[in-house]
């Protein structure tokens, strides 16, 4: 029979092997033992499209409930407050209809009716206050934050504040774009997420994505040896994204090379796989970020290659032959757009890997389309 690929390279679908999390786990899982004001239970997590945010809220979110605690998990849209208000006054009605019969769920849900007017610290505040005389809690998880308002913020922050202090089991998690997120916090933002445990999904280690793919393989009854495996893992640049690509287009590779019975992968496997996973990340991601932006911002992009590391804005608008200041529209589309993110004043990088490599290898190509000579 055909052995199915067991890689996942898609948006928030969870890996078969979880690569290089496991303090951040081990912290969140400590933080829900140890009691109310451990740091785990207020975390923040950041990182790049790709990096593995979403799928690292879903692992937090299972270990809550193995304690037996609630979970909601909600994506940062306009009214968030009401939105976890309503996410946990749905699941109230659903665990009322494990419990009683349907007459008594009527009856329940007329008794609920006066909750609707209730403001989120209200409703939270009722639900962890079951949660807690029973010793469960209650865990909020929000994805995308950066899209969130600061005031939708701060009302769920104080209202988790509050609970804190009030002695209640709650935790919350958020997660976002490493600039967007910084954005919300910052100067106006709420002090008390400021001092969220900060987990920055930067590269994992080679060794460890090295472990993940072997496992990935070996759960599937197929082997690999060491240099092929050193090759495929070093490719993904420590990339969560990358991480599942490279693992299914090698295993695509060497389906297609056995023919169906598949049990090991060889070299040429794993370089043919790069290739195509290289591919299709450079279409997917790097071609999607940078579709039809406006030339100057194209021409600023490839100015910003000459540098191997950050680079300074006055620098690029020197390159560019502009006073800097009439950049700084260009920029901000950029950093909207995600392409680039300020890493400090007067510094900026690219935010996804292998941008600056892409628009090194295609600079030719890519002025053409502007009418412009490379
Ligand atoms: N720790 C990990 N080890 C291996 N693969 C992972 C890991 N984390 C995530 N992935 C894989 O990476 C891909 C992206 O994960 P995810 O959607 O969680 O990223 P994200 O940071 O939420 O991206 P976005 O910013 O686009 O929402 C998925 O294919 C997922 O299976
Ligand atoms: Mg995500």
């Amino acid at each position: 029979m055909r052995k199915i690929n067991p890689f996942k390279p898609t948006a928030g679908a969870e890996p078969p092997v979880l690569a290089g999390r496991d303090t951040v786990l081990d912290d969140f899982e400590i933080g829900i033992e140890e009691g109310i004001g451990a740091p785990g239970r207020l975390m923040r997590i950041t990182g790049p499209r790709g990096s593995g945010k979403t799928v690292l809220l879903t692992e937090l979110g299972d270990i809550a409930r193995r304690h037996g605690w609630r979970v909601v998990d909600v994506t940062a849209a306009e009214h968030l407050p009401e939105m976890i208000c309503r996410r946990l006054e749905k699941t109230d009605a659903l665990d009322y209809s494990v419990e009683l019969d349907l007459m008594v769920v009527k009856a329940k849900a007329q008794k609920e009716e006066p909750h609707r007017h209730e403001d989120v610290y209200e409703v939270l505040s009722r639900v962890t206050g079951k949660l807690t005389e029973k010793d469960k809690g209650l865990l909020v998880t929000i994805d995308e934050i950066q899209d969130a308002s600061v005031e939708d913020v701060r009302e769920i922050a104080v209202a988790i504040q509050h609970l804190i202090r009030e002695r209640r089991n709650i935790a919350l998690v958020f997660a976002g774009l490493t600039a967007g997120v910084m954005n919300l916090l910052g100067e106006d933002g709420p002090t008390f997420l400021r001092r969220a445990y900060p987990e920055e999904l930067d590269t994992i280690p080679v060794d460890e994505v090295e472990a993940a793919l072997k496992a990935t393989f070996e759960k599937s009854g197929v082997c690999i040896g060491m240099d092929a495996l050193a090759t495929a893992a070093d490719s993904t640049a420590g990339y969560a994204y990358l991480i599942q690509l490279v693992g299914y287009y090698v295993w695509r590779a060497a389906q297609v090379r056995t023919g169906g019975e598949l049990d090991a992968i060889s070299m040429e496997d794993v370089e043919r796989g790069i290739v195509s996973a290289r591919r299709e990340f450079e279409r997917t991601v790097l071609e999607t970020a940078i579709a039809h932006l406006p030339k100057m911002a194209m021409e600023y992009l490839l100015a910003m290659t000459k540098d191997k590391r950050a680079s300074s804005t006055g620098e690029i608008a020197n390159r560019l032959g502009v006073p800097a200041s009439s950049l700084s529209t260009t920029r901000k589309l950029l950093v909207s757009r995600q392409v680039i993110e300020p890493t400090a004043r007067g510094y900026v990088d690219f935010s996804i890997p292998f941008m600056r490599e892409y628009l090194t290898k295609n600079r030719e190509a890519l002025l053409a389309r502007y009418g412009v000579e490379g």
